[in-house]
């Protein structure tokens, strides 16, 4: 198999963690690095979070870098509220300190893209974070974009409601001036014409939820699986029940994974997208889909996906097992009739 080449630009973050554990386990991607910028934990705690999940993947082999460390403008606020002090839901693991990882994530990016152009061999980026690596890396190496095959971000929201807001999603709330600049990028820079940004957002990431059925599930099938996922998730459990009144937790980014490696998973529409930068709608998507502007569409918007085949595809990757097999259980924990 060709495998997709991918550097994965994250925030870990319990999502990223499951997300990162998705990747690895998937053959259609080839994960030339991981790169860390700041936002559910500042970068420093989000590359030490990264290499303890390769640890226990082992797959330590792939390279982590250290990114940006605060939003292009507006002061940073984490979400450890959300994921924990430690990033991964207060879990213990121990600090990786036989392991170590390189610093300056946007020269990775940057001079990846570029070798990647004068090969032919283009690559994907998929950013789970705020994209402030990316903003950087477009105004540091515009060139460079021409080695880029597609960007995946999980971030925003079309019609759902925010998840830090009542009307902005976190990623991109974090860093709204970050993402209004890509997503400008994206419009008008020519190297990227013909290449729109496949938006995950809220309201298809709303619709993935590993409820405790499902996690019970994945602990009897694989049990060593399970155990990293039960540490981690217990604190996101909690937040989303006293947040939302969730039973479990909405896990955002291994669907921007799963996404790209199926895109039958999901689907939307070709728009115009920007970010409001200011004010009370800070970091708001704002998704002219009835072509208002008459602006260059740069975006695909995902407004609709299937949960049950998401969760069979995600499992069954994470656990080792053929997701075929997986489905009558499944059909019963989610209650989907065949
Ligand atoms: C996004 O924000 C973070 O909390 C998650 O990791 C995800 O990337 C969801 O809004
Ligand atoms: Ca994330």
């Amino acid at each position: 198999m060709n495998a997709k080449k991918v550097i994965i630009d994250c925030d870990p973050g319990i999502d990223d963690a499951l997300a990162l554990m998705l990747a690895l386990s998937s053959p259609e991607l080839d994960v030339l690095g991981i790169t860390i910028v700041s936002g559910n934990v500042s970068a420093d705690k989000g590359v030490n979070n990264a290499l303890k999940i390769l640890k226990w993947m082992n797959r330590t082999d792939i390279p982590v870098y250290l990114g940006e460390r605060l939003p292009l403008v507006r002061e940073y606020v984490n979400a450890e509220d959300t994921h924990g002090e430690d990033g991964l839901g207060e879990s213990g693991y121990e600090s990786p300190d036989d392991l170590s990882y390189h610093t300056d994530a946007v020269s990775f990016l940057s001079q990846s893209l570029l070798n990647a152009a004068s090969s032919g061999d283009f690559i994907s980026i998929i950013a789970l974070g705020p994209m402030t690596n990316i903003a950087r890396l477009i105004q540091t190496c515009p060139e460079s974009l021409c080695g880029l095959s597609e960007l995946v971000s999980m971030g925003g929201n079309y019609k759902s409601h925010g998840n830090c807001s009542p009307v902005a999603e976190y990623n991109y709330w974090c860093d709204p001036h970050a993402a209004r600049l890509v997503y400008e990028a994206f419009e008008t820079n020519p190297l990227l014409s013909g290449k729109p940004i496949h938006m995950v957002g809220l309201d298809v990431t709303r619709k993935i939820v590993l409820t405790p059925n499902l996690l019970e599930y994945i602990c009897q099938i694989s049990p060593e699986v399970g155990e990293h996922i039960r540490r981690i998730t217990r604190f996101y459990f909690d937040f989303h029940w006293k947040q939302e009144q969730v039973i479990g937790c909405v896990i955002n980014d291994p669907l921007a994974i799963a996404y790209f490696i199926d895109r039958s998973l999901c689907h939307g529409f070709l728009t115009y997208t920007t970010v409001e930068t200011e004010g009370l709608c800070m970091g708001q998507t704002i998704v002219d889909a009835f072509d208002f502007w008459k602006k260059k569409k740069n975006s695909i918007v995902l407004t609709h996906t299937d949960a049950f085949r998401f969760m069979c595809f995600f499992i069954g990757r994470i656990c080792h097992k053929d997701s075929s097999q997986m489905e009558p259980v499944l059909r019963q924990i989610m209650e989907v009739r065949p």
